[in-house]
């Protein structure tokens, strides 16, 4: 396991910038030998890497290391392989796991903000990659990981696993693009998902003792802890995550993106939204509306967090989906209600197909690691980045906003028939919850333009400000990677 003594040593060797040079340990493997995978963090969602990982062990994969900040979860994770004989090494400090030659490939299941640098340093390290969703925490950072991807011929892969839903969602995209329902009208994605009060803390709390919190803490901010959870409850802060826009939502985003085929962020974004029927200490929108003018069709992105109504546990569905996508078409639409499947309509509602089905996502990055073709990615960090850019755009707007009384709010989306008839559902969702809108309770964002060539805002330096986090030395991500 780490030491403080070498957390130290790692520590000044990667504020000189002498850390990591580009080594690719695959150049002297066959394809045939075993593919040694390191799982960062896995305190929730790194539980199902381990797992993914360990299936794979008939095919040559072995989890030869493990890392994470709190010892208390590196702990336990060290011991159930100990129990089950398996040699691995333990580390809290990724530097130092990112030094050892071994690993070829590693898999980040950290927070958001360490997202970005974590694969930026292992791709320079000789390491192929499989990341979390959302890949970054800002629309920049995500780019510069593309960058490295290319520069150092890595393969990254992105964890939106029902990109591997190949006879299922990907069956359903090319059928609509062959296609058979028309033209695409709208792509809605959708996160009804209960996200209930984090609870109110008075002062600052402390933070556990088995956690090192300048490492937890990485590029952002390092600032008391003001919520009563660390763990998890970051997803609620934008120091730290993305709201649910950028944690469920953005494996809607992907799959709407997807069917609409584009490969560029919008032209234009806005959003409306408001964290609505409690006050806790969580600072994103846990209702939103995300309005993305491409121009062939726009998509409209919709994020619930209160139930259907005040006294139900249930969510709300719309057209048989809650987490899910709806792609309306001339002839009809679709229905992706699950990670695995998509069901198509008529314009009568009359069910017309099915597609169904998922092949393992981790293995596919596996099996990409050993072909080194990032064509053989079901999820390249390049999807990766877009349809994370398309939720941080729409968080932008959103934060940008001022508080509109819904009347003024209409007024300027009437325009839109889609958007429009979204926010009356909007309205009507937060009245059963009690909201009542017309008490200052909403803001609307900017309509802010892009020129998704360079992925920069046109004509407002308050937005572009906010494509790029300011990273806390000595983890920065890097202008040059
Ligand atoms: N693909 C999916 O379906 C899916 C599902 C859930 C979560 N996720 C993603 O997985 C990521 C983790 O989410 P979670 O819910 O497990 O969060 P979590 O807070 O429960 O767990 C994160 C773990 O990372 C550790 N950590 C923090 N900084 C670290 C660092 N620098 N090095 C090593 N370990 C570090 C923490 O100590 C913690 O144990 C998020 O980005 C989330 O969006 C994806």
């Amino acid at each position: 396991m780490n030491t403080r003594r070498n957390f130290l040593t790692q520590s000044v060797a990667a504020s000189t910038g002498v850390f990591y040079i580009a080594k690719t340990s695959w150049a002297q493997k066959s394809p045939s030998d075993t593919v040694n995978v390191a799982v960062i963090g896995f305190g929730g969602r790194g539980g199902s890497h381990i797992s993914g990982y360990r299936k794979l062990k008939n095919e040559g994969v072995r989890i030869a290391a493990l890392c994470d900040v709190d010892t208390k979860v590196l702990g336990k994770g060290v011991d159930a392989f100990d129990q089950d004989k398996l040699k691995v090494t333990g580390y809290t400090d990724l530097r130092k796991l990112l030094d050892n030659k071994d690993i070829d490939a590693v898999s980040i299941a950290t927070p958001n903000h360490w997202h970005a640098l974590a694969t930026i340093w292992a791709v320079q390290a000789g390491k192929d990659v499989y990341v979390e969703k959302p890949v970054s925490h800002c629309v920049w950072e995500g780019r510069q990981m593309v960058k490295a991807a290319r520069k150092y011929s890595k393969i990254v892969q992105t964890g939106t696993q029902s990109r591997s839903s190949r006879k299922g969602i990907a069956s359903a995209v090319k059928w609509v693009h062959e296609g058979n329902l028309g033209k695409i009208l709208l792509s809605r994605g959708m996160c009804y998902k209960r996200r209930a009060s984090i609870g109110k803390s008075e002062r600052e709390q402390p933070v556990p003792d088995s956690v090192n919190f300048d490492l937890w803490c990485g590029p952002a901010p390092k600032v008391p802890l003001t919520r009563k959870k660390l763990h998890y409850d970051w997803h609620w802060t934008w120091n730290y995550g993305n709201g649910d826009l950028g944690n469920q939502g953005i494996h809607q985003m992907d799959i709407a993106r997807w069917f609409l085929g584009e490969m560029e962020l919008s032209p234009s974004v806005w959003s409306v939204g408001g964290r609505l029927g409690y006050e806790d200490d969580g600072e994103t929108a846990n209702t939103q509306l995300i309005y993305h003018g491409y121009e062939k069709a726009p998509m409209i992105f919709e994020v619930r967090g209160l139930p259907e109504n005040k006294d139900s546990k249930n969510m709300d569905k719309f057209k048989g989906a809650g987490v899910g996508v709806i792609v309306e078409c001339e002839g009809g639409y679709v229905v992706v209600p699950n990670y695995s499947g998509a069901i198509a309509y008529d314009k009568d509602g009359k069910e017309i197909k099915k597609f169904e089905g998922s092949d393992d996502h981790f293995k596919n990055f596996i099996n990409a690691c050993r072909s080194r073709r990032v064509d053989d990615l079901n999820a390249d960090i390049l999807e990766g980045h877009l349809s994370s850019a398309l939720c941080h755009t729409g968080n932008i707007s959103y934060r940008l906003g001022q508080k509109e009384k819904p009347e003024a709010i209409l007024e300027k989306i009437k325009g839109d028939t889609f958007a429009a008839d979204t926010f009356e559902r909007m309205k009507e969702h937060l009245a059963k919850n009690d909201v009542d809108v017309s008490k200052d309770k909403l803001t609307l964002g900017p309509v802010l333009k892009m020129d998704p060539k360079t992925e920069r805002f046109i004509d407002h330096d308050a937005a572009n400000e906010m494509l790029k986090d300011k990273y806390r030395p000595p983890f920065v991500v890097p202008d040059e990677v």
